[in-house]
């Protein structure tokens, strides 16, 4: 029986009649976690949807995992300080591994600004497959691209905290893949990616 710590130790850890390997069982895929990291504006979201598509007409089971859309309902209650930016990667690494036990590809794409988070990311995976892409973009052309006018905004000091610029972005010592978005098209860089796994 597992163990648990934390204001949830007395909840008792449950086995169930059907495994998760019978869960993914027939599926005739490998369930992995893409876990995209990198500055808002690097091509996270464009890339994660390029590549459903892609996966989808293999006949792949996925679902992705988006900050912003997360934000507007599970992570509702969060903002952008340091202590809620590391709850949103710590749920949203809870939910991967909850859908990868289903047979999914998931593929996250959050900015986890913090090397510590997306560590303990990979460690929630456990035995699921977890592969760390950065998308390495210069922050002159994430803040040139600009889509949502936030970093004009936080410039403007209407935005605290905004990362990249009121708040770090740790980039990875050692992704599985190093996306170049800055130069490489999207469609190259979901090329790179099917290539990874
Ligand atoms: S994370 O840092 O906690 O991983 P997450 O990926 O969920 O961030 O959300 C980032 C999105 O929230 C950005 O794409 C942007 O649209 C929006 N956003 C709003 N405020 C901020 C901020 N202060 N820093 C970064 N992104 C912000």
């Amino acid at each position: 029986m597992q163990t648990l710590a934390g204001p949830s130790m007395n909840a008792v850890w449950q086995e169930f009649d059907v495994s998760t390997a019978s869960r993914i069982g027939g599926l005739h895929q490998r369930p992995c976690i893409l876990w995209f990291t990198g500055l808002s504006g690097a091509g996270k979201t464009t890339t994660a949807n390029l590549l459903e598509g892609r996966l989808r007409g293999d006949g792949r089971r996925t679902v992705i995992l988006d900050g912003d859309i997360l934000r507007q309902g599970l992570n509702r209650d969060l903002g952008f300080t340091d202590a809620d930016r590391v709850e949103n990667m710590r749920r949203t690494a809870e939910v991967a591994r909850l859908f990868a036990d289903t047979g999914h590809v998931v593929i996250v794409a959050l900015i986890s600004p913090f090397r510590k988070e997306r560590a303990m990311a990979r460690e929630i995976a456990g035995s699921v497959p977890f592969y760390e892409v950065y998308f390495d973009a210069p922050l002159a052309t994430c803040e040139e691209r600009d889509p949502k006018g936030l970093y004009r905004r936080a410039r403007c000091g209407e935005i605290a905290n905004f990362t990249g610029i009121g708040s770090v972005y740790e980039p990875p010592f050692a992704p599985e893949l190093r996306v170049d978005s800055g130069s490489l098209s999207v469609d190259d860089a979901v090329g790179r990616i099917i290539a990874l796994l």
